[in-house]
């Protein structure tokens, strides 16, 4: 059995979906462990719900990001997770976690990459009227949310749209790609090299997988 470690900061909805994606073997793998940085995600309580271990560690307890990723990494390998996903993990990492967990570290953010990397995306996207908006799952390398794309999927932006709606548009897409993408990549047929993201054995473009 393959092993995810899923990593966390809020709601969770992303780790719900990779939790039912497992329990409905779409997913050939176990979450063995959730990780937060914020003690009052409800995310750890989704993970406890479905019998997997949670756990919080509070930032403020260590003294730089370096020795809290330490301690994180500690944890994480203590499962010898063949993945670890962040799932609206909302922490800037260390170049030590990323290095650790290089070729096996996947990513969802909230936006077209390369468009809108960092925050408010959602807000970006309605300030600058685009038309089209979306999600991308990448994996995790030292630049800021600018790992290769390996799935995207986009939604329309409708005229009058409010941020709740174009977020809510937005995550029922990732609910729906990113437990595709932890499966592609339980079944090996995913990897990253030279800095591209490989899907069985195909290099694939730059806005990753060109889904139907
Ligand atoms: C998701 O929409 C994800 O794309 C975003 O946070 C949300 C978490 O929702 N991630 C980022 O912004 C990372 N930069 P969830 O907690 O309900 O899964």
């Amino acid at each position: 059995m393959k092993h995810i470690v899923v990593l966390i900061s809020g709601n969770g909805s992303n780790l719900q979906a990779i939790i039912d994606a497992c329990q409905q073997k779409k997913i050939n793998g176990t979450i063995s462990a959730v990780f937060s940085n914020k003690a009052d995600a409800f995310g750890l309580e989704r993970a406890r719900e479905a019998g997997i271990p949670a756990h919080a560690l509070a930032a403020s307890e260590f003294a730089s990001r370096e020795a809290f990723d330490r301690q994180l990494m500690q944890e994480i390998d203590a499962w010898a997770p063949d993945v670890v996903v962040l799932a609206g993990y909302m922490r800037i990492l260390s170049p030590a976690f990323v290095a650790r967990y290089s070729g096996r570290l996947l990513n969802i953010h909230p936006s077209l990459l390369p468009k809108y990397p960092g925050l408010h995306t959602h807000r970006q996207v309605l300030e600058n009227g685009d038309e089209e908006h979306g999600t991308s799952v990448h994996f995790v390398t030292d630049e800021l949310d600018g790992g290769p794309v390996i799935l995207q999927a986009k939604v329309p932006v409708f005229e009058g749209d409010d941020e709740d709606e174009i977020t809510a548009r937005v995550q029922h897409q990732e609910h729906a790609i990113y437990p595709l993408v932890v499966s592609w990549f339980i079944d090996g047929r995913l990897k990253m090299r030279h800095n591209a993201a490989w899907l069985d054995d195909v290099q694939l473009p730059p806005q990753g997988h060109a889904a139907e």
